[in-house]
């Protein structure tokens, strides 16, 4: 049996990203089906993928799990009902094909025993001709029995399929795997995928979703009632089931802004540190009754105090859902920022407003990703490039990261650590010398110098969909820079940040 993968399970298998198999399939390097790629193509492709060779998939892993700020040890094997489950599942699959195998060998006997018969009524040439296809026959079988080669990819996809769930969302036909006890929804979001949710703890009823297939084990009890009839056609809450088997469900999938309620929620600091003399991570957490959806390169109004607030632009990926980053730049004489620095403490509730803003990834662009941060304007870039690895499909990432002075790059080393662990993510900064809030004249001339520099070290940055964020004045100017060469404007996306 021809043995067919879909393009997230077989990225996995070998360790590389959606996106690097589906240029692969572009460049006619790899045939697929559907959708689907063959477990010998993916060999002859991958020849060095190998059972043992998990090391890439799990540093990529890694590194994707640091930047995302998870608990990373946290995550370990399903719960061990689910595992008996799953194992039970193939051990069911595997006797089906040894009886199989038995019915086609009593099969074989008795294709032998009727061409015997036919040969002892044959004369001369029809008689030799079946005398020597017995032969044949019986010399193919004898080598098709022998216990031979296993393609490592197919062993490994059975394992995989006992170590994570595949769960495909129709109508949209995201898909993504369930690792260790994750819950649908928390596998999902991980995945960059916005289902509908609210609270995450079976309180609002807002992850109901059908199950079209598979098999589906509630993992935690919910206050939320499904209506029986309801429960009876496949719904279950998405915060409280997880996958047994590979599974799809029917359930809304965020397209765009508009498909993502404005909400008032209230939060608590967990921290606030230091990333620079000037720069703070505001860290607030989320209450376990509710959370904040919103799409990568969103903002939110935070309001600290009694009555202070700014619009900031969440510095976190969506997939991480119970913490919000922002970072505040000290801007002394500013009553937020002033709060921010010298008074907020932790576990000090925080009212938090949004999502707003339309600065988001186009995800369903097949185009590499370029990031253009000025400053401050990492933090939006920072959530949709966090975004952007957890959809794993991008081709590939850059990011160039242009600070007024040494200051304006605060995380130098997030950029070095995404571009040391990924194959596919290229990192460079550059400082102005000058405040990047106000670009004109001779500055203008140079910041258009060194956009042209960067252009020259990568021409195939007019091939790409290009994000620009940062001050006002020099994001105009970067923009401008872009579409003079005759980009089109549905290929570059500006978002503000002061
Ligand atoms: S997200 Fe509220 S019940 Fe699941």
């Amino acid at each position: 049996m021809v043995h067919l993968l879909s393009l997230s399970r077989a990225a996995r298998l070998v360790g590389v990203t959606r996106g690097a198999l589906q240029k692969k399939i572009q460049n006619g390097e790899m045939p697929s089906f559907d959708g689907t790629v063959k477990v010998d193509d993916l060999l002859s492709v991958y020849p060095d993928a190998q059972l043992e060779n998990n090391v890439e998939f799990d540093r990529v892993r890694l590194i994707k799990e640091k930047s995302f700020g998870k608990r990373v040890f946290e995550r370990a094997l399903p719960d061990a009902e689910v595992l008996a489950a799953r194992v039970t599942e193939l051990s069911t699959e595997l006797a089906n094909s040894q009886t199989q195998v038995r019915q086609f060998n009593i099969l074989l006997d008795r294709l032998k025993i009727r061409l015997g018969e036919i040969e002892g009524q044959s004369k001369d040439a029809l008689a030799n001709a079946l005398h020597d296809f017995k032969t044949w026959l019986n010399n193919e079988a004898a080598a098709a029995m022998q216990p031979g080669y296993a393609n490592p990819l197919a062993v490994r996809d059975s394992i995989l399929r006992v170590m994570a769930a595949h769960v495909r969302v129709l109508p949209s036909g995201h898909d993504f795997f369930i690792d260790g006890p994750d819950s649908i929804l928390e596998a999902a979001l991980r995945a960059g995928i916005p289902l509908n949710y609210g609270c995450s703890g079976g309180n609002c009823g807002l992850c109901k979703a059908k199950v079209v297939s598979g098999q589906i084990k509630k993992i935690r009890n919910h206050d939320y009632v499904i209506p029986e009839a309801q429960k009876q056609q496949g719904y279950v809450l998405l915060c409280s089931s997880t996958a047994v088997t590979d599974v799809e469900i029917e359930a809304p999938v965020a397209g765009s802004v508009q498909d993502i309620p404005f909400q008032q929620l209230s939060a608590k600091v967990k921290t606030v540190e230091p990333l620079s003399q000037n720069m703070a991570l505001l860290h607030l957490q989320m209450p376990r009754t509710s959370r904040l959806r919103f799409l990568a390169g969103q903002y939110a109004t935070v309001q600290v105090g009694k009555s202070l607030s700014a619009d900031l632009p969440i510095a976190s990926c969506p997939c991480d859902e119970r913490n919000l980053h922002f970072h505040v730049r000290r801007m002394p004489g500013n009553l937020f920022s002033d709060y921010i620095f010298n008074h907020l403490e932790s576990n000090e509730a925080v009212d938090v407003e949004g999502p707003q803003g339309e600065f988001i990834l186009q995800e369903k662009s097949p185009r590499p990703l370029y990031f253009i941060a000025f400053d401050a304007g990492f933090a939006p870039i920072k959530s949709l490039i966090e975004h952007a690895m957890s959809l794993d499909a991008a081709e590939a990432i850059h990011l160039y990261w242009i600070g007024s002075d040494g200051e304006g790059i605060y995380m130098p080393n997030m950029g070095r650590a995404w571009a040391d662990a990924l194959d596919n993510f290229f990192f460079s900064s550059r400082i102005t010398g000058y405040d990047l809030r106000a670009v004109s004249g001779k500055r203008e001339a140079n910041l258009r110098a060194m956009l042209e520099e960067i252009l020259e070290g990568c021409p195939d940055l007019q091939s790409g969909d290009i994000y620009i964020a940062g001050p006002g004045s020099a994001v105009e100017v970067a923009e401008d820079f872009f579409l003079n060469l005759g980009l089109p404007k549905s290929r570059v996306f500006t978002g503000l940040v002061k």
